[in-house]
C-alpha cells in the first residue's frame, strides 16, 4: 500500500530551466511503478517539449485550459480528481505566486485548486528571487495550506550565481517523496469520522445530549489526515475548528448523523465511530418552550439508531473502530462490544470521576480479535497518533 508504486501523479511542470531535469523525474516515477500524467505551463513548453514527456510518460501531455479534445477526454476536473497527489518540479517563483493567490488562469494552476489530494512543489529560482521577501511570504502562506515544500538545493545555478533555489536532483525528489509515502499508510484511502455528541431536541431551547466535546474524534481526524488519508468529518455540536484538510459535515442529532453517514458510506475505506450518540431521543419535540407549570414531567424516548453497528453489518462495508466509555469492568464490556456490534477494533476508556471527557488527555486500551494493547496516557493528539499507527497495522493485516 505504501511508496510510489500504484500513485497516480499529476507531474506539473512550469517555466524554469530546470524543467529538463523534470523530464528524469517523470522516468523515474515511472520505472518506481507510478502512474504518471503531465500538465505543463506555456513557459514551461519554452524550455522543454511536450512531445519529450509524452515520449516518456506515454501519455499525452495537457498546456493548455481550453483544449476541446482533452477536455472531452481527461478534463481538468477529472485530472485534479485522477491525481493521488500532485509534485509541481520545477516550480517557478510565478506559479508559487499563483498558487499562494489561488490565481486559476492556465490550466495547471486550476489544476491545483481543483486537486484535494496533497501537494508538493519543488521550487527551482534564482537565488536572489528565491530570497526576495515576496517569494519567502508566498512560501509561507502555501506551507501553512499544507503545500510540502522539497529544497531548494544550494549550489550553482544555470545563471552563474550561487545559492539556494537549484531544484532538488530527480533522485532526491523521487527518495523524499518515497520516505513520505512510507509513513503514510492511509494514502488514497478515504476515512469516516463521527464526533462530538448529539443534541436531542426536547423543545427549541432544550436538548438531551452526552457529555463529550469532540477533541478525541477531531484529534483522530487530523491523525488520518497527516497520515494520507482522505478524511471526512461528521461532526455533532462542538466548538473546535476543522483539522487542515478535512471536509466536515455538521449535525445536531443522531438522526441527522446516521444520514450524513450513510449518504457517504460507499466511498469509505475505513469508519471511526468516535461520536457520543446519544442513544435515544424525545418522540416528540415540542414546538414551543414548555413552561414550568407542572410537578412532575415525562418525556417519552425512542431509540436511535446504532450508526456504527449498522456500517458494521454492511456487506463489503469498511474497517470499523469503535469507542467504548465504560465506568466500570472495563475490558469485559469493551470485548463484549466488540462481538456484539462485530467491530474490527475497539478504542476503551474509562469515564468519571475526571477521566475521558472534555479532557485533553487520556488512556486507551484497545482490543480487536486476537489481541489487544493499552496506550497510555498522553495528550489526544499524540494517542489520536498511536491509535491511527495500531489501527494501520490491523487494517494491513486484514487486507
Ligand atoms: O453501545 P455504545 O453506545 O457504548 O457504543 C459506543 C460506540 O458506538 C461508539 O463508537 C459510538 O460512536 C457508536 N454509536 C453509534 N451510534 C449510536 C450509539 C453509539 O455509532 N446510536
Amino acid at each position: 500500500m505504501a511508496g510510489v508504486a500504484k500513485q497516480n501523479i499529476l507531474l506539473g511542470v512550469t517555466g524554469g530551466i530546470s524543467a529538463y531535469k523534470s523530464v528524469e523525474l517523470a522516468r523515474l516515477l515511472l520505472k518506481a511503478g507510478a502512474s504518471v500524467r503531465v500538465v505543463m505551463t506555456e513557459a514551461a513548453g519554452r524550455f522543454v517539449s511536450p512531445l519529450t514527456f509524452q515520449a516518456v510518460t506515454g501519455n499525452p501531455v495537457r498546456t493548455a485550459l481550453f483544449d476541446e479534445k482533452h477536455e472531452a477526454a481527461m478534463g481538468h476536473i477529472e485530472l485534479a480528481r485522477w491525481a493521488d497527489r500532485m509534485l509541481i518540479a520545477p516550480a517557478s517563483a510565478d506559479f508559487m505566486a499563483r498558487m499562494a493567490q489561488g490565481v486559476a488562469n492556465d490550466l495547471l494552476s486550476t489544476v491545483y485548486l481543483a486537486c484535494p489530494s496533497p501537494v508538493a512543489i519543488a521550487p527551482a529560482m534564482n537565488t536572489n528571487m528565491w530570497q526576495h521577501p515576496a517569494v519567502q511570504h508566498n512560501l509561507s502562506v502555501l506551507e501553512g495550506r499544507g503545500v510540502r515544500v522539497l529544497g531548494p538545493a544550494s549550489g550553482e545555478q544555470a545563471c552563474g550565481d550561487k545559492g539556494f533555489g537549484r531544484m532538488l536532483e530527480p533522485m532526491e525528489i523521487l527518495a523524499t517523496l518515497k520516505k513520505e509515502l512510507q509513513s503514510m499508510p492511509f494514502a488514497s484511502k478515504k476515512v469516516l469520522v463521527t464526533a462530538g455528541p448529539t443534541h436531542e431536541a426536547i423543545d427549541p431551547v432544550r436538548f438531551i445530549g452526552n457529555r463529550s466535546s469532540g477533541k478525541m474524534g477531531y484529534a483522530l481526524a487530523r491523525a488520518f489526515q497527516e497520515k494520507g488519508a482522505d478524511v471526512l468529518l461528521v461532526s455533532g455540536p462542538v466548538s473546535l475548528a476543522s483539522p487542515p484538510g478535512v471536509e466536515r459535515i455538521e449535525v445536531q442529532t443522531a438522526l441527522q448523523m446516521y444520514e450524513a453517514v450513510f449518504e457517504n458510506i460507499h466511498a469509505v475505506d475505513i469508519f471511526a465511530g468516535c461520536a457520543a450518540v446519544a442513544d435515544y431521543r424525545p418522540e416528540h419535540a415540542s414546538e414551543q418552550k414548555i413552561k414550568k407549570s407542572a410537578d412532575k414531567m415525562d418525556i417519552t424516548l425512542v431509540r436511535n439508531p446504532d450508526i456504527l453497528a449498522e456500517v458494521a453489518a454492511l456487506e463489503d462495508g469498511p474497517f470499523t473502530l469503535g469507542f467504548a466509555a465504560e465506568t466500570e469492568k472495563l475490558i469485559e464490556n469493551a470485548r463484549a462490544k466488540l462481538q456484539a456490534k462485530q467491530l474490527d477494533m475497539l478504542a476503551a476508556n474509562r469515564v468519571g470521576e475526571g477521566m475521558g471527557f472534555e479532557r485533553d488527555e487520556n488512556s486507551l486500551r484497545v482490543i480487536w480479535s486476537a489481541g489487544e494493547e493499552q496506550l497510555p496516557v498522553q495528550d489526544k493528539q499524540l494517542l489520536a497518533e498511536a491509535l491511527v499507527d495500531l489501527l494501520a497495522n490491523r487494517y494491513q493485516a486484514n487486507e
